[in-house]
């Protein structure tokens, strides 16, 4: 969700608070702003639209000084307009602030202010906190920002100025991220590390209820009893060239094609002389072969690597397991007892519904194993237990390699418990170690394939539905090519468990609405073969993901896309390569912005 950077130190601020937010502008893009103590003065730039048009602002009006604050924006609570852009200031602009979250106590607090005779210029949540700074500042900055910040229910990631204080930049947060870098007579605020690299190695992540003080040369941290505390210093290893594009167009693209070398990857991580390595993950087995249960919850893509999973889990594990959506899980009092292990997978680690579900196992105390793709995020600091899927920064906003990275992690743990309970054999378990090492060469095989994609990606790029069609392992496949089409396309795009289409939704189908059918070779297949022949007696265009050599799935189709052949319990992943291809092409055919479709963020910080 919104990216946030600030500055304290001898360089011209502006330059480092832009560099940040390009590196953060996946988490929102609506619009952008940032505010500069200038010669002593509070200097406000921001404008709707993304990054690039406040640029052209800076360019027209420069601004320069030596310490700031910024702020990339996804909308909550106002339209994406200039004046609900961030910073926000008070009246007098003695306090400028940007914030990431959901305050959700706002309109009590605003409408007390109002009556006090406060005067709001925007329709954010947002503004309620700076003029609440103004009311409560006394001289001193830390003191008035604990006050404020105790009165705020919600969330909140914050950077704060003040004109009073030119020399002293102050972060806040509870429930969404900020981390504070420490450099050379300069530090550093920022709600994702992403917009540190290059500028430090040293971090503190702050937790819920943290506020920093930060000065040029020095660093102070407190909770917001008042109290000082101190910090374990952390320290980065990404490297920058891991968030570039490497050559390519766009980062959904690279991110696509570095899917074979992720796999392997994980593979070189994982296994060892033939056996499964997750011996560094502090739950015991004594109580790992004890879960009778397990609940998978996970938003979005993650959601989907879940439903994989549980058939990976249940087939060599023997597990029960369940997979919920996170913003569902948390509101329905979900009957939780015994030997239960949640899995909460979440590529950002930071999505606040996948946060709140976690919390929510907590608070019943079974144990919470993270699947994330950043182990310093917060789903993996309150985990049991954390699961890195070693998928390197994934920046476009529609989730690729982390989503295969998550399902093969998911194969490797659920064969690993195989393990533990005896429930496989060492031979099986070596077998099926064999089919994952064979998928890299088999996902090349696929990517060579990209511009035969791109040309059907031409033939189809003006229907404006999509239906997906998958069965047994490959529903959630369905699902993941439907989600990756309508978040980058925005083409109208609906998925379907092959068998249940013909208790209602057939009814869609008609000679204009192109069907796409995941029908590999495998356990499914006749049952499959006979779904997408109800599609095609009713007049549907199919486009079919067949496996290479199947000669006579062409009559069924319009159109083919062969995938080498694999085991059905990894066919997912092999899949899904052709799908978010065809997603990646059409929406270039349709002239959209692939790294950052409208309305979505890459994290989603608020519930
Ligand atoms: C957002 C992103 C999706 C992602 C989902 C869950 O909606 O746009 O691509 O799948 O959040 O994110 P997570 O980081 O928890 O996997």
């Amino acid at each position: 969700m919104c990216g946030i950077v600030g500055y304290i130190g001898n360089k011209s601020a502006d330059s480092v608070l832009l560099v940040g937010l390009e590196r953060l502008e996946y988490r929102g893009y609506d619009s952008a702003g940032i505010g500069i103590i200038e010669d002593g003065e509070m200097t406000i730039r921001k404008r709707e639209g993304k990054l690039k048009a406040l640029n052209d602002l800076l360019r027209e009006m420069p601004v320069s000084g030596n310490i700031g604050i910024a702020h990339t924006r996804w909308a909550t609570h106002g339209e994406p307009t200039t004046h609900n852009a961030h910073p926000h200031t008070d009246s007098q602009k003695k306090f400028a602030l940007v914030h990431n979250g959901i305050i959700e106590n706002y309109a009590e607090l605003k409408e007390e202010l109002i009556k006090e005779g406060y005067i709001f210029q925007s329709e954010t949540d947002t503004e309620v906190i700076v003029h609440l700074l103004s009311k409560h500042y006394k001289d001193n900055f830390e003191q008035a920002v604990i006050k404020v910040i105790n009165l705020l229910e919600g969330s909140f990631a914050l950077a704060i100025i003040s004109e009073y204080h030119p020399d002293t930049l102050i972060g806040a947060r509870r429930g969404s991220p900020l981390i504070v870098g420490k450099g050379k007579g300069e530090n550093f605020l920022a709600s994702d590390i992403h917009a540190l690299v290059n500028l430090t190695k040293t971090v503190y992540y702050l937790e819920d209820n943290e506020i920093a003080v930060l000065k040029r040369e020095r660093l102070s941290f407190f909770n917001n009893t008042g109290k000082s505390i101190k910090k374990e210093e952390k320290h980065i290893t990404i490297e920058a060239k891991a968030i570039d594009k490497a050559g390519h167009e766009h980062f959904m693209l690279k991110e696509i094609m570095e899917q074979p070398r992720i796999i392997s990857n994980i593979i070189e991580k994982r296994i060892r002389d033939n056996k499964i390595h997750f011996s560094h993950i502090p739950m015991g087995n004594e109580y790992l072969v004890r879960v009778g249960r397990i609940i998978i919850q996970a938003a979005g893509t993650s959601w989907h690597a879940g439903l994989v999973g549980k058939f990976m889990i249940e087939e060599f594990a023997r597990v029960h397991t369940e997979v919920d959506i996170s913003s569902e899980f948390r509101y329905r009092n979900p009957v939780i007892e015994g030997d239960t292990l949640m899995i909460a997978i979440s590529q950002s680690g930071e999505t606040a519904d996948t946060i709140a579900g976690l919390r929510e196992a907590k608070s019943k105390f079974i144990k919470v194993l993270g699947l994330v793709n950043n182990k310093e995020s917060t789903i993996a600091r309150e985990s049991d237990a954390v699961i890195d899927i070693l998928a390197g920064p994934e920046i476009g906003v529609a989730s690729t390699k982390a989503y295969i990275a998550q399902i093969i992690s998911l194969f490797l743990w659920a064969l690993y418990i195989a393990r533990i309970k005896w429930s496989l054999k060492k031979e099986t378990v070596e077998q099926y170690i064999q089919e994952l090492k064979d998928l890299p060469d088999k996902i090349e095989q696929i990517l060579k394939q990209k511009d035969k994609i791109e040309k059907l990606a031409k033939k189809y790029a003006a229907k404006n539905n999509f239906i997906f069609l998958g069965r047994s392992y490959n529903y959630p496949t369905a699902f993941e090519g439907a989600l990756k089409l309508k978040e980058i396309s925005y083409i109208h795009s609906t998925a379907y468990q092959a068998g249940e289409f013909k208790h209602g939704p057939i009814a869609l189908i008609d000679a204009t609405v192109p069907v796409i059918c995941i029908v590999t070779k495998g356990e499914i297949y006749p049952k499959m073969l006979s779904n997408i022949q109800e599609v095609k007696s009713r007049k549907g265009i199919i486009i079919t993901i067949a496996t290479e050599g199947d000669e006579s799935i062409k009559k069924l189709s319009d159109d083919v896309i062969y995938v080498p052949q694999t085991i059905d319990i990894l066919s997912p992943v092999v899949n899904v390569i052709p799908l978010q291809l065809l997603a990646y092409y059409i929406a270039i055919q349709r002239g959209a912005d692939v790294d950052q479709p409208r309305n979505l963020a890459k994290s989603v910080t608020v519930e």
